[in-house]
């Protein structure tokens, strides 16, 4: 089979822009993929953010002005990766212009924001936009989604999913715009991180019915440019709790986004728990799967018992590393964006997918539905 060349361009060179950039060098890993990527353009407003893409010699253009790279009619796809105010703009622009999209969490700054995208979507034929949600490619998160679809979990109990951040423990950590409402959103961390803890039990069809949100801004000032404190308004950690429906039966779904939980870098974690079986996931231990069973113990009897399994190495689409060898964050992001080419490619199939756009604009209307029962201390249905 011949891989299709698909040009792509980055706007916004930032953290995650040069974490795609280095993801697309490493291509040659994915056996048979339909597509071949080449990055050949970047975009920042700031010239620094761009003489790090100088190392990448299939780079053509660099430019500080998207419309540029949007009027490069070679370019096939674009990955944004900018402030979340800019998404709307930036998306909506990248639609009209013909290019397949990318788009990176929150997906517009607040529900607002995404329905415009959603809607400049419907107006453009031949559009196709996905939105960045790596963690679920980890091999041992395939699994855990794996094993809820195969329905042994029996009926449901509780299944939570966690995103667990530390890096804002410290205190003297200068305040940037993640940490200021005007530019990250209402939302706080749940715009910066919620992704994360809704893109799996959203794509198992747990949509909340309705929910409590405990939602907590621990850290209220940071220091500015020249080290005076000023105002760090943004929610720093959100506990959802919930009601969602498997097979016809209520069970409680809870989420956890926390910028400040001690102890942890970059966790993600899927636990899901039901009547005959359980499956327990967090890239803490990447390798490691746990899954529930009652078996028999010899000398013992039928009992209770979790096992621990090893993932390996594979995950949606194969790679010539080995199957037994270990994965990491790095390997996700790869896996994430062979989902979305493969996707655009028509070749995806029953693979798991990146976050759908719809998918996207529910997560503000939860992350709205949220605020609002946390203020209101009620549980609240999320708009439809
Ligand atoms: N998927 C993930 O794991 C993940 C991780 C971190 C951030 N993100 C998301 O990625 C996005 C960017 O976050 P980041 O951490 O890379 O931010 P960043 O601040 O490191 O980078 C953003 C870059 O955008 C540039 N920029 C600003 N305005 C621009 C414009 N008009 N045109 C072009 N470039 C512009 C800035 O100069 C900067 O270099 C956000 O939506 C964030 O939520 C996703």
């Amino acid at each position: 089979m011949t891989a299709q060349r698909v040009n792509v361009g980055i706007i916004g060179g930032g953290l995650m822009g040069r974490e795609i950039a280095a993801a697309i060098r490493r291509w040659p890993a994915l056996i048979d993929h339909p597509a071949d990527p080449q990055l050949v353009a970047v975009c920042d407003i700031n010239p620094a953010a761009l003489e790090w893409f100088d190392r990448i010699d299939s780079v053509r253009l660099t430019t500080t002005d998207y419309t540029e790279l949007l009027a490069d009619p070679d370019i096939d796809v674009v990955y944004i990766a900018v402030r979340h105010d800019l998404h709307e703009q930036l998306y909506i622009d990248t639609i009209r212009a013909g290019k397949a999209l990318l788009a990176e969490k929150p997906f517009g700054i607040d529900r607002n924001a995404a329905d415009a995208v959603v809607a400049a979507i419907a107006q453009t034929e031949g559009a196709f936009v996905r939105v960045s949600s790596e963690m679920p490619f980890f091999p041992g998160a395939q699994w855990a989604i794996d094993y809820v679809r195969s329905g042994a979990l029996g009926r449901v109990v509780e299944a939570k999913c966690a995103f667990l951040h530390s890096g804002d423990l410290d205190v003297t950590k200068p305040l940037n715009w993640k940490r200021q409402k005007q530019f990250c959103g209402e939302a706080g961390v749940l715009n910066d991180l919620g992704m994360h803890t809704w893109h799996v039990p959203l794509r198992l069809g747990w949509t909340p019915e309705r929910l409590l949100g405990l939602l907590q801004d621990i850290v209220t000032e940071r220091p500015g440019p020249d080290g005076t404190p000023l105002p760090c308004d943004t929610w720093d950690n959100a506990v959802i709790h919930s009601w969602a429906t498997h097979d016809g039966e209520p069970f409680v779904l809870t989420t956890e986004t926390k910028r400040i939980a001690p102890g942890e870098k970059n966790t993600w974690e899927f636990e899901a728990i039901g009547m005959s079986g359980g499956v327990r996931f967090s890239t803490k231990n990447p390798k490691s799967v746990e899954v529930f069973a009652i078996v028999d113990v010899p000398g013992i009897g039928r009992e209770q018992s979790w096992q621990r399994v090893d993932a390996g190495s594979q995950s949606v689409w194969p790679t010539v590393t080995g199957p037994n060898f270990e994965s990491g964050f790095s390997d996700a992001i790869l896996q994430m964006w062979a989902a979305f080419l493969a996707e655009r490619a028509g070749r995806l199939g029953e693979r798991f997918g990146t976050v759908r756009p719809d998918e996207a604009a529910l997560t503000h209307r939860i992350f709205a539905a949220a605020i609002a029962s946390h203020e209101d201390g009620v549980l609240t249905t999320p708009a439809s």
